[in-house]
Order: structure tokens, then sequence, then C-alpha cells
């Protein structure tokens, strides 16, 4: 993607987190996303076809900040910089995958579950990262807890979110945006039914 906002947690209320089985589904379901108003992915690490489907976003919906999830390892982080993020995302943090993220330049949401690792990642300068897995890890409840004592860390949290439950996250002063799968289902991606992801995208995007 050609733009590296200052905070990816403010461009939208829910960042969509899709898993692309079929390299031909990236391009329509990017498009989908941006008509329903939501111009941003998280396109995951966890097909084959993952880093093809970021070099045709990048390529082919240059509108849309493109973001790859999923990075799990330093070689990851920069596989994915080379295929075209425009930022990253881990669902964890190590020392390692931090350095490679920071790395790479780009922007990045390191993951992060526990009061330790919040802390890991703001000593190393960094103040917005997701919070994964939300809801197991214990919820909107836990990072309302977080908020007075950590109040320099601000979250994107991610995992078993639902558009029912987005607005008590989206509610905290320290959540900026939520993620979720939920815009993207298995059976419309599988189905071609881009109307049915859109009309899905425009409804989470009203919950800003
Ligand atoms: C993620 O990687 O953030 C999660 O897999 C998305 O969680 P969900 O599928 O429960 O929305």
């Amino acid at each position: 993607s050609e733009s590296t906002p200052a905070s990816i947690l403010d461009l939208v209320p829910v960042v969509p987190v899709v898993v692309i089985d079929d390299l031909d589904h990236a391009v329509p379901l990017a498009r989908a996303l941006v008509a329903g108003g939501l111009p941003v992915i998280e396109l995951t690490l966890r097909t084959p076809v993952a880093l093809d489907a970021v070099r045709a976003i990048a390529d082919e919906v240059p509108e849309i900040t493109l973001g790859v999830g999923t990075v799990c390892t330093p070689a990851q982080a920069e596989q994915a910089a080379v295929a075209g993020a425009g930022f990253l995302v881990s669902p964890g943090t190590t020392p390692a995958l931090l350095e490679a993220m920071l790395g790479t330049g780009l922007p990045f949401l390191p993951g992060t579950a526990t009061v330790s690792e919040v802390l890991a990642v703001l000593e190393a300068g960094v103040t917005e990262m997701k919070f994964f897995p939300a809801e197991a890890s214990g919820g909107a409840a836990y990072l309302k807890s977080l908020a007075s004592p950590l109040a320099a860390a601000r979250f994107c949290p991610t995992g078993g979110i639902t558009a029912t439950s987005a607005p008590s996250y989206l509610s905290l002063p320290n959540v900026g945006c939520v993620g979720g799968s939920w815009l993207t289902p298995p059976d419309a991606l599988a189905a071609g039914d881009w109307g049915r992801v859109e009309s899905l995208a425009r409804e989470a995007a009203g919950l800003g």
C-alpha cells in the first residue's frame, strides 16, 4: 500500500482479519471492503497463497491500507514487507520478532495478552499493539483494567470479537479499533458473494 498513516489504530473502527484460500478472491474481496467503507485489511499468513494475495492487493487495490497479519517469525516480517505490506501484525511478541518488525520500517502492531508483555513492548518504544486473543484473555473488562496503570498503551483487540461485542471495546479509552474475521465469512468467499462482504463492512464501518 502506498499510504503510511500516523496511526493504524485510528483509520477505521473495525479492521477486517482475512484468511485467503483462493488467490482469485484477494482483489475482489479487497475491493468489496473498500466499497463498504473499510479501506484497511489484515491479511493473515495462514495459507500457501497469502503472500501472493498480498502482492495482488498491493498492485491492484492501492487505495487499501494493507496489513499483513499472523507474522510469527522474523523471516515472515521481511517477506511481508517485500511483498508490499503497509503494516504488520503479530499474534504475540518475542525480542527477535519485535526487532525484525522494527527493522522493516513499517508501522506494526505487536501482539500482547499480559501486563508483562505490554510492558516489554512499551520498553521498546512501541505504544500501539494488538491484544490477542481478546475474548479468551479477558475481553473488554481486562483492557479496561489496563487503562489506568498502563496509560501509554493503546490496543487493537482481536480474537472472538463480533459485531455485537465490538462496541464494548470501542467505548474504552485505550482501544482505537478492533479486529475481526466476521466480515469475511468463509461461505461468502467460497460463493464469491462480494455484496455480502461489502454490506458486512458497511455495518462495521458504522460502529465507529
Ligand atoms: C486474529 O488473528 O486476529 C484472529 O484470528 C481473528 O479472530 P476472529 O477470527 O476470532 O475474529
